[in-house]
């Protein structure tokens, strides 16, 4: 009896064993999903190389096996197919600025950017329009840089003395202010779609930088605003804005600089009827 136990057990513990083994075989078996090919397009210049022009170059990219993000396609292109694709990258994912570009015509964030699925358009993808080229993808950012610095985006105190020996307190409401401003990444999207800047992009100071400005006008331990209004004086710093808000509707933080530089104008033409009066 018992050897006929044994011989049964056996019998029961193989059956399973072919039953798993034929459902593994199976699912092994399954079909590979059908590759999904997306082309993108992407502009290449190299101004270092003696010669070479801008282009497209177009890379085929398996949708199957590629992240959601056209910062995961860019990677996958310069990790599989091409290592001398050039472009910035930092956090992926929204903070840092440095993967600005202009995708599919507008600028934005490759990182925050989908790629669109359609796989029978080719997703298409510039520098951030009308700056200077480093290399493909790779803007020339000193002119932005300078324009930040030059609007001094610290705080100021007229008295120094006090500098490092006690925080500076802020109401709540007061810092409630700076929301919308202070989540500024300086990813430059706005200011390169701006038509103002693009025309005047020496003098103009752009949204970017203008928004900025107004963040530190506003913040009630700043004590220079006067000052920092008096540097926006001049025909081109702040008043090449003409409302258009391409700066608005591109910003990937969805920010509005538009309102911001409304906002500075408003500032400025009190400061100017104060001044007036006092002379
Ligand atoms: S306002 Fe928006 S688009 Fe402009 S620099 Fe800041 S985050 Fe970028
Ligand atoms: S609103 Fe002003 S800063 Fe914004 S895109 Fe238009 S002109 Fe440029
Ligand atoms: S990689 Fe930092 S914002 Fe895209």
């Amino acid at each position: 009896v018992i050897l006929y136990i044994i011989f049964l057990c056996r019998v029961v513990l193989c059956i399973f064993g072919c039953c798993f083994m034929v459902r593994h075989a199976q699912t092994a078996a399954a079909p590979a999903p059908q590759p999904r090919i997306k082309k993108f397009q992407v502009y290449r210049w190299d101004p270092d190389t003696a010669g070479d022009k801008p282009r497209m170059q177009t890379y085929d990219i398996d949708l199957n096996t590629c992240g959601p993000m056209v910062l995961d396609a860019l990677i996958k292109i310069k990790n599989e197919i091409d290592p001398t694709l050039t472009f910035r990258r930092s956090c992926r994912e929204g903070i840092c600025g440095s993967c600005a570009m202009n995708i599919n015509g507008g600028n934005t964030l490759a990182c925050l950017n989908k790629i669109d699925t359609n796989i029978s358009k080719a997703t298409k993808i510039y520098p951030l329009p009308h700056m200077y080229v480093v290399k493909d993808l790779v803007p020339d950012m000193s002119n932005f840089y300078a324009q930040y610095k030059s609007i001094e985006p610290y705080l100021k105190k007229k008295d120094n003395n006090q500098e490092g020996k006690e925080q500076y307190f802020q109401s709540v409401e007061d810092r409630q202010k700076l929301d919308g401003l202070y989540e500024c990444i300086l990813c430059a999207c706005c200011s390169t779609s701006c038509p103002s800047y693009w025309w005047n992009g020496d003098k103009y100071l752009g949204p970017a930088v203008l928004m900025q400005a107004y963040r530190w006008m506003i913040d009630s331990r700043d004590e220079f605003t006067e000052e920092r209004l008096s540097k926006l004086q001049d025909p081109f710093s702040l008043y090449r804005c003409h409302t258009i808000m391409n700066c608005t509707k591109t910003c990937p933080k969805g920010l509005n600089p538009g309102k911001a530089i409304a906002e500075i104008k408003k500032m400025m033409a009190t400061y100017k009827e104060k001044k007036a009066a006092a002379s």
